[in-house]
């Protein structure tokens, strides 16, 4: 994914968080936070969640039957290894996903906003199987994998390297906000950023991940190929997943 693609999703989702629903997002986070039942039981955080990991979505009607194809193959992906299901938007549905096409490029909300249609906004450049994969995992529910609290033992953020006014999306998250399910941190994830995302140059890196001590290479970071084992992991967990 190119710096700029990515940026506009970043962007969407700092305006949603400026101007939009502070106060949703925050919770959302907070959900995740502590897997205890007492936490759990607030009502205003369980709603990021969408219930049974039933999805229900619609394409705006201009998209291509091409569009629609690579919308219905990403959302086939995460069925195919999760259970989380994508159903087309009925009456019954008050809460949806629209595929649509919005100003920030490629972006999308995180988890159920919980207050009618939300969009997943799919632009002319972020138009690839690998990037409509991760924005639907901002839908199920993810935030970028480096964000985790726990990711200072796995990645080293390069700062001087990050383009100026970008820090902010290298921001560590707290273990209020964050919950990793007990997994291990996910190089390979199709959350990740890529090592120069944000960069002020291609070839500067901004996050390096660690080397690992056994190969002593350093892991690929910001595949857009598939779901990797780990995103596949921590959303049976997430949805509690029954157990084949
Ligand atoms: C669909 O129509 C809307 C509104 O006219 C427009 O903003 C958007 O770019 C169109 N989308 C596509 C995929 O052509
Ligand atoms: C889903 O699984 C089927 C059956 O294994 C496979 O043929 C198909 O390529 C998979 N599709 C995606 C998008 O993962």
């Amino acid at each position: 994914m190119s710096s700029s693609l990515v940026y506009y999703e970043i962007l969407f989702i700092l305006i949603f968080v400026l101007l939009n629903n502070n106060f949703a997002f925050n919770q959302y986070f907070a959900m995740h936070s502590h897997n205890d039942r007492i936490r759990r039981a607030a009502t205003a955080r369980a709603e990021r969640l969408w219930d049974y990991g039933v999805i229900p979505y619609e394409i705006e009607a201009n998209f291509s039957g091409d569009h629609r194809a690579l919308f219905k193959q990403a959302m086939r992906h995460w069925e195919n290894h999760t259970c989380v299901k994508f159903v087309e938007r009925s009456l019954d549905h008050p809460n949806y996903i629209v595929f649509t096409e919005r100003p920030c490029g490629c972006c999308s909300f995180v988890g159920k906003r919980g207050n009618g249609p939300q969009a997943i906004s799919i632009g002319k450049n972020c138009d690839k199987f690998g990037i409509v994969v991760h924005e639907l995992g901002h839908v199920v529910g993810f935030w970028h994998e480096h964000t985790r609290p726990d990711r200072d033992d796995n990645v080293q953020i390069v700062t001087k390297n990050i383009m100026s006014g970008q820090e902010y999306n290298f921001n560590k998250l707290t273990e209020e906000e964050v919950n990793s399910l007990g997994l291990n941190y996910d190089f390979d994830s199709i959350m990740h950023y890529a090592r120069n995302t944000f960069s002020k140059s291609t070839y500067l890196d901004t996050i390096l991940p660690q080397h690992d001590p056994t190969l002593n290479v350093r892991p690929e970071i910001g595949q857009r190929v598939r779901l990797s084992k780990g995103d596949i992991a921590q959303t049976k967990m997430l949805y509690r997943c029954p157990s084949e």
